[in-house]
């Protein structure tokens, strides 16, 4: 058996006869005073968390965790993906959530539909809000797309009513585009 000794900030699995080890450190989870620094630091990381990824559900379960750990207030972070014409769950961080989401419905719906971010100060006011989580108060909705096509969503819930800035949302769209990227290199035979 070979072993191969590759500095990587993630581990990547066992391969045909060899083991890949990582000798840098894990997540260094540390975030930045200024918000608008925090914020780059938060798409730098996923990108960093994402690079060399090629499994889905490993690189939306760290992606997932990664914008949890650093935006305050979150309740839910994760990723609803397009089956068919339904949105069904993907990797999160938060409470237990609707596993599928029908074509059109709800924030991640409307997204999908619009193929654009859907911001909501107050979900209850929101016609046709999907509550998955009853303390959700607002929520941010990012559309993510494989080869220019639509392929699901990022979701984030807040508790807080009106917790996503527009600068926010600026940084949270360049996260998606990073997540875009790797979507476009994920393996998926
Ligand atoms: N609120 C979403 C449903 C998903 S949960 O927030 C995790 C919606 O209205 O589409």
């Amino acid at each position: 058996m070979r072993i191969i000794n590759i500095p990587c900030i993630f581990p990547f699995a066992l391969t045909s006869g060899a083991i890949l080890l990582y000798t840098s450190p894990m997540f260094e989870a540390k975030k930045e005073t200024n918000p608008e620094a925090n914020l780059a630091l938060m798409v730098e990381s996923v990108r960093a968390i994402l690079e060399g990824e090629t499994d889905l559900v490993a690189g939306l379960a760290n992606a997932s965790a990664a914008l949890k750990f650093y935006l305050n207030d979150i309740n839910w972070s994760g990723f609803y993906l397009l089956k068919g014409k339904d949105l069904v769950l993907g990797p999160f961080q938060g409470l237990p959530a609707c596993a599928r989401i029908a074509e059109g419905k709800g924030v991640c719906g409307k997204a999908v539909m619009d193929k654009k971010p859907v911001l909501v100060e107050d979900v209850h006011k929101f016609p046709g809000h999907i509550a998955c989580d009853s303390a959700s108060a607002s929520e941010l909705v990012i559309p993510l797309f494989r080869g220019g096509e639509i392929f699901g969503v990022l979701d984030l819930d807040s508790p807080r009513l009106a917790r996503f800035t527009e600068l926010e949302a600026e940084y949270l769209e360049q996260t998606g585009k990073v997540i875009d990227g790797f979507l476009d290199r994920v393996n998926f035979s």
